[in-house]
């Protein structure tokens, strides 16, 4: 029988927190641990996942393979430093990749299903584009990362926020009087309150019940596992309970607390010099928080985590006594 493969999307609302860094070193984790891995780069536009994996980009990529320069989808399998981890290079050298057509995506969304591998991670581009929505869409779990700083967490609420409304707008897309009724309700004024995915469910029961039903049904097989990156002290984690907030009562969403991973000074010195962290410095504070999380997905991945909240902050707590020295 074929392996069961889980696919990890990994997205983010703003650049620069740490996406790529933590999906390459968690697939390395991940792989250590013995499971057969595939990490994917589809930032398209700004591919640079070969540098936190100590990769040349000389290979041809997602780029080369939509542009149909006669590459096939499994000839762009990299192997890596680590063994039982392949990499798939995104734009390689190929500009102009960032918006691919639609027919184009659904295409390559079937190309990474059929990856052969226990565990798929991809890394996304940060925001909000078709592109980055539709490829965060194919795992009803896929990681958000963020920091604890207010603009990274307003701009990850922004990206579930679309990524809702996204899935919404794609139930509904051919049903004309929903769409059209939906279209209207995204370009509400800036002083009137926020829109909520419930209103936007009423709204669409009002033209068709039974859509809304299954507009509904398909939203809530999502949940995220957000991951706070760069962090300092467990008190961070308390902001949590904010986010939470707002995920349930505006966007419906139950939310899976997954990860702390501490700001380390080592990762800038190891992509400096072109190391992999995971590789040369296993006993770093980063490491050892990536370690922790490779850990949990290969045990706990496909289950909900009850109460995650407070565990993860119980976690944090208990490790940081253990891994920080003062
Ligand atoms: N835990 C961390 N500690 C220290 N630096 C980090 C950490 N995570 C990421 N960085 C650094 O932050 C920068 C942005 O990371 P990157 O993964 O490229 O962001 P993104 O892919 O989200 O745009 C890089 O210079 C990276 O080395
Ligand atoms: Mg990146």
């Amino acid at each position: 029988m074929a392996e069961k493969t889980t696919i990890i999307p990994i997205a983010s609302g703003k650049g620069g927190v740490g996406k790529s860094f933590l999906t390459a070193n968690l697939s390395i984790a991940i792989a250590k641990l013995g499971y057969s891995t595939a990490v994917v780069d589809l930032d398209l536009g700004g591919s640079n996942l070969y540098t936190y994996l100590g990769i040349p980009n000389k290979y041809p990529g997602i780029g080369d393979y939509l542009k149909g320069k006669k590459v096939r989808f499994s000839d762009l399998l990299v192997r890596t430093k680590t063994s039982n981890l392949k990499y798939i290079p995104g734009d390689g050298r190929t500009p102009f990749m960032a918006d691919i057509p639609y027919a184009q995506r659904q295409i390559l969304l079937e190309e990474l299903k059929r990856i052969p591998a226990r565990y798929v991670l991809l890394d996304l581009g940060s925001g909000s584009t078709f592109n980055t929505l539709n490829f965060y869409g194919i795992a009803h779990k896929g990681i958000i990362v963020t920091t604890s700083e207010v603009p990274s967490i307003m701009n990850s609420l922004a990206f579930l926020r679309n990524f809702m409304f996204y899935i919404i707008l794609k139930a509904v897309s051919h049903n004309k009087e929903a769409l059209k009724m939906l279209t209207t309700a995204f370009r509400q004024p800036i002083k009137s309150e926020p829109l909520r995915v419930k209103s936007l469910l009423h709204k669409i029961s009002d033209v068709d019940r039974n859509l809304a039903i299954k507009a509904h049904d398909l939203c809530r097989n999502y949940r995220p596992r957000i991951i706070i990156n760069m962090g300092d002290s467990f008190d961070e984690l308390k902001v949590l309970r904010k986010i939470d907030e707002v995920l349930k009562t505006r966007l419906s969403i139950e939310a899976d607390y997954f990860g702390f991973i501490y700001y380390d000074d080592v990762v800038r010195r190891s992509v400096q010099n072109s190391n992999i962290l995971f590789s040369h410095y296993p006993q770093c504070l980063a490491s050892k928080s990536i370690k922790h999380i490779a850990r949990r997905i290969t045990r706990i991945w496909d289950q909900p985590v009850e109460n995650s909240m407070v565990r993860l902050f119980e976690d944090t707590k208990r490790k940081h006594a253990l891994w920080k020295t003062y």
